[in-house]
């Protein structure tokens, strides 16, 4: 359930008409809903009720500062993965120990940067990472507290760009080498082993790869705890899918994922971590956009709007649906046109939906992507010269401007030419 909804005809983010947020800042741009935000994020609160947990929100979904502190003030974690966004979760408020450091890639300058601002723990993700993470706690006289990610080899049965869990992926260490790689931990002065992590891919659908992967996980738990590891947190990842489209079945809901979690993990008295981002962030976000030109093609009709790929990257990237609704409501029962939904940048691949029946719509008027909050503004980028669209929070019947949009001018400064040219 989300907080945009029809009202008076007109879409509305919570009590604020679209319309009014599009003449005071210019279209596109991201809208986000602080109601939905909050609902998300208890919706975890809840489905985990009873064990001692931390929700760790997935800051790669949406990493507005104001979404942060919005999350961080609720009492959420972050899960970073990159000094970016630790920087911005602690510049939002978040203390070190409510941030857990992820990713395959963490460079010796980023280990030292959050042992120095401090750390909730590394989510170790490779062996040469490991000895490096020992030498710059050492170096530093200081301890670091980590968990080994492990690689389950499940199929998270989602689109084969973000699942994590195959063996096949670059993700975490095989599951079968982690009582060898926990012996090695053990003998580092620098590292403190406080538990496992691991998580096996975005947008699940269905709780069975979480029971397969968590299952293995309290396995592993009690084999390191027999040979000696104090094994006192579980990190369980992230991805539990939103529904994108509608008109599918829905997919599970966080209650349902906690019942797995106790099911499988709740009877080892670890402190449970989880990383949710999509669902936290997702349906809290729309992008709104104008039609330019509707224009005739050859058996094909184009709506081009004035969002394009740059802007929101998942149609392009991974076939993704986003329902594309107009800000004015269709009347009831009004006939419904095919059209190709495009944006202006100059690739084939710059098309948001293919033959999308739409209601009613003609030039300059405004409609909406729902479920656009989770890896929609975050993945932006400036391709074509389109600077990065403004993000928007609202919150009951008022909204802020959370990022405003570059000029032409901010975005041209950028650059230098050398005296030799
Ligand atoms: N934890 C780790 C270690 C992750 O790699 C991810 C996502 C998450 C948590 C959060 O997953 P979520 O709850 O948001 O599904 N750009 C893609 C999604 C990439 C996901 C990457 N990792 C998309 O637009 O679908």
């Amino acid at each position: 359930m989300d907080h945009f909804l029809y009202r008076d005809g007109v879409l509305h983010a919570e009590d604020v008409p679209l319309p009014e947020i599009a003449a005071a800042v210019g279209t596109p741009f991201y809208c986000y809903s602080t109601a939905t935000l909050t609902r998300h994020f208890g919706l975890f609160e809840e489905a985990l009720k009873g064990l001692d947990h931390l929700v760790c929100f997935a800051v790669k979904s949406n990493s507005n500062q104001a979404i942060l502190k919005l999350l961080g003030e609720m009492g959420a974690g972050m899960d970073v993965v990159s000094l970016g966004e630790y920087r911005r979760a602690r510049a939002a408020g978040v203390p070190g120990e409510r941030i857990v450091f992820s990713g395959v890639g963490k460079t010796r300058e980023e280990m030292r940067a959050a042992l120095e601002g401090g750390i909730r723990q590394f989510n170790v993700e490779s062996e040469p990472e490991m000895a490096a993470l020992n030498e710059v706690a050492l170096s530093m006289g200081t301890v670091a507290p980590i968990t080994v990610r492990v690689n389950p080899d499940v199929d998270a049965m989602t689109h084969e760009k973000i699942s994590t869990g195959r063996k096949e992926n670059k993700f975490g260490i095989p599951i079968g080498r982690a009582p060898e790689v926990y012996a090695e931990a053990a003998k580092m002065a620098g590292l403190k082993v406080v538990g496992i992590d691991v998580h096996i891919g975005s947008q699940l659908t269905d709780l069975a790869p979480y029971e397969a992967a968590y299952t293995l996980v309290a396995d592993l738990t009690r084999q390191l705890r027999a040979e000696g590891h104090e094994i006192t947190r579980l990190d369980l990842g992230g991805g539990l899918g939103i529904p994108y489209e509608r008109s599918n079945a829905a997919p599970p809901l966080p209650l349902d994922y906690g019942d797995v979690v106790r099911r499988t993990v709740g009877d080892l008295g670890c402190e449970i971590e989880i990383e949710p981002g999509r669902l936290i962030s997702g349906n809290a976000g729309i992008l709104v956009s104008k039609v330019i030109w509707v224009k005739a093609g050859e058996g094909r009709d184009f709506l081009i709007l004035d969002s394009a790929m740059n802007d929101l990257i998942r149609p392009s990237m991974y076939g993704a649906w986003h329902d594309i609704v107009p800000v004015v409501e269709p009347a009831a029962g009004a006939e419904t046109h095919p059209y190709d939904i495009v944006g202006p940048v100059c690739e084939s691949g710059d098309t948001f939906a293919k033959q999308r029946p739409m209601p009613p719509v003609g030039e300059g008027d405004l409609v909406a992507f729902r479920s656009a909050g989770a890896y929609g503004a975050v993945m932006a980028s400036e391709y074509n010269t389109r600077p990065l669209i403004p993000e928007v929070l609202v919150k009951d019947d008022h909204f802020a401007v959370i990022r405003s949009r570059p000029t032409f001018d901010d975005i041209i400064a950028r650059d230098t030419i050398p005296g030799w040219l």
